[in-house]
């Protein structure tokens, strides 16, 4: 299994069920996402008139056709994300945005200066990687000012691993029988990991002490626009007393707010 920082590379390179979905949101097919139009409230807020924004993680830029529609600024859009077939996608369906922009990059190793962005947003993407410190010291020095991430917080960590065999995910080869090796390891796997506060704010601190770090409960979403019957996705969200449920994991989303 091809592995790049300790994450299963092949996934996302075979993997087009998320590239499909984030394609029809960039489009317009599918609506905005609730986490999306949070974000555009959020830096609705920031009183500078016209403002950079880097998305790391972007997929398609499925938030810029949101942000195109909801911010009520000026903007410029840069999107980087690891896998060549997101960026490729990304630059064909925004080929005519003049503000919009994508490299392939990763969180951990950010393809540019530092200070060049007003804000760096980064959601639902941390969760996916098992060291945050590299990360989080590329997202803070690309920002001028602000960094928020939206990821899984607890007062406890946890390492959440979703072993993939060919039954469920069709993009690998390894059967069920074989999705363990010797040692007890999944082959092949995605993260779905939570973090501690108090990790999280331990981390942000020994980058940059001066940084004011605030966390709040993603309760902006509508349970009628998250959970849709009808959807057929593996491991569709669903809204069980208050709080969103991915498969049977109950991720408990934050908005973490990083001002330098
Ligand atoms: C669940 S999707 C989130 C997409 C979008 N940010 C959103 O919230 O809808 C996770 C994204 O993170 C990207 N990703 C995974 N590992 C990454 C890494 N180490 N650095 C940057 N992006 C990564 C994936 O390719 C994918 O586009």
């Amino acid at each position: 299994m091809k592995k790049k920082y300790n994450q299963c590379f092949d996934i996302s390179e075979r993997n087009k069920d998320y590239l499909n979905v984030s394609i029809k949101r960039s489009k317009g097919i599918l609506p905005d996402m609730e986490v999306a139009k949070a974000y555009a409230n959020m830096i609705n807020k920031i009183s500078k008139k016209k403002i950079s924004i880097l998305d790391v993680g972007c997929l398609t830029g499925h938030f810029n056709r949101t942000f195109n529609r909801f911010l009520k600024k000026e903007y410029t859009y840069t999107g980087i994300d690891p896998w060549k077939i997101h960026i490729d996608a990304a630059k064909k369906i925004w080929k005519d945005s003049s503000n919009t922009k994508f490299k392939i990059g990763w969180a951990q190793k950010i393809p540019f200066g530092k200070k060049l962005f007003d804000i760096v947003i980064c959601s639902n993407v941390l969760t996916h990687i098992p060291e945050i410190k590299k990360p989080l010291k590329e997202m803070l020095r690309s920002t001028k000012k602000i960094l928020i991430l939206r990821t899984p917080v607890h007062d406890k960590s946890y390492r959440i691993q979703m072993v993939l065999n060919s039954k469920w995910f069709k993009y690998t080869k390894v059967e069920p029988k074989d999705e363990f090796d010797e040692r007890g390891e999944p082959r092949v796997y995605e993260y779905y990991d939570v973090h501690s506060k108090d990790y999280l704010e331990s981390v942000i601190k020994k980058i940059q002490p001066k940084a004011k770090i605030k966390f709040i409960k993603d309760t902006f979403f509508s349970k009628k626009n998250i959970q849709n019957k009808n959807d057929k996705k593996l491991n569709k969200t669903m809204i069980i007393n208050g709080q969103q449920v991915s498969d049977l994991l109950i991720l408990p989303h934050y908005f973490v707010i990083i001002k330098i």
